[in-house]
């Protein structure tokens, strides 16, 4: 993984219109542009053309990514679209995030045939894996992760502790350590292991000063381009 550390990436999930994300991403720009590290916008997969034309036209200094793909190379899926269509416009996509799984019955199978895709077509999978045992049944399952993982950005993201959710319940700072820790010690002290759940102004500096914490995936608190800029400069 070669962009700059922390990543702070902004997952929109199905929220904005197009007229929305045109004010988010002047609005975080400037945010974005005197921050060391990396900047990666997720938006729903309809806008990641246009986006991708408005961070090109106003050299904008933030990243692009998906919130999946298909895990079906291109072809007859209606409704799907394939990693091989978005690799020219995207860096990243996110894969196995855990509402794949618990709204769209996505398993770990599919979500290994998805990472292979993204490597098929030059994209940075952002990798969610519920816990440092869920990492470790991929490892054992996928010898290309295994490999490869130098190039993915693995995701400790707790189930619970998404705030989408009425009843989530945010990770404490130990238990954030603890996992990440295993999971560095799973991959070797060189991989780019992030944390997601619950990420908001005020707990984002303690977050991002977690040993081994290379950035953070955000969703709610990423919606207002207020409170994500902040997450942006607690980051740093
Ligand atoms: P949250 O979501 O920041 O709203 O908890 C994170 C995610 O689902 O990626």
């Amino acid at each position: 993984m070669n962009e700059p550390t922390p990543l702070v990436i902004a997952n929109l999930k199905a929220n904005k219109t197009w007229e929305d994300l045109s004010i988010w991403l002047k609005e975080v720009s400037q945010e974005a542009a005197s921050f060391s590290g990396t900047v990666v916008l997720c938006p729903a997969s309809p806008f990641l053309a246009s986006s991708s034309a408005e961070i090109k036209s106003k050299n904008i200094p933030i990243k692009l990514g998906a919130q999946d793909v298909s895990k079906f190379a291109e072809g007859a899926y209606t409704g799907e679209f394939a990693a091989s269509q978005i690799g020219k416009i995207v860096n990243f996509a996110i894969i196995g995030h855990s509402e794949r799984s618990r709204y769209f019955g996505e398993t770990d199978d599919e979500v290994i045939q998805k990472i292979k895709l993204c490597f098929e077509s030059q994209i940075t999978p952002i990798f969610c894996v519920r816990n440092s045992d869920h990492l470790d049944s991929y490892l054992k399952r996928s010898q290309l992760i295994k490999e490869k993982s130098q190039k993915v950005i693995f995701v400790y993201e707790p189930p619970a502790a998404i705030s989408g959710q009425k009843d989530y319940k945010p990770a404490t700072v130990e238990n954030i350590g603890r996992e990440v820790a295993s999971m560095s010690q799973l991959l070797g002290p060189t991989a780019t292991v992030i944390y997601g759940g619950s990420i908001n102004s005020e707990n984002a500096r303690s977050i991002f000063s977690i040993e081994n914490i290379k950035g953070g995936l955000i969703g709610q608190a990423s919606l207002d381009p207020v409170s994500f800029k902040a997450v942006i400069k607690n980051a740093s």
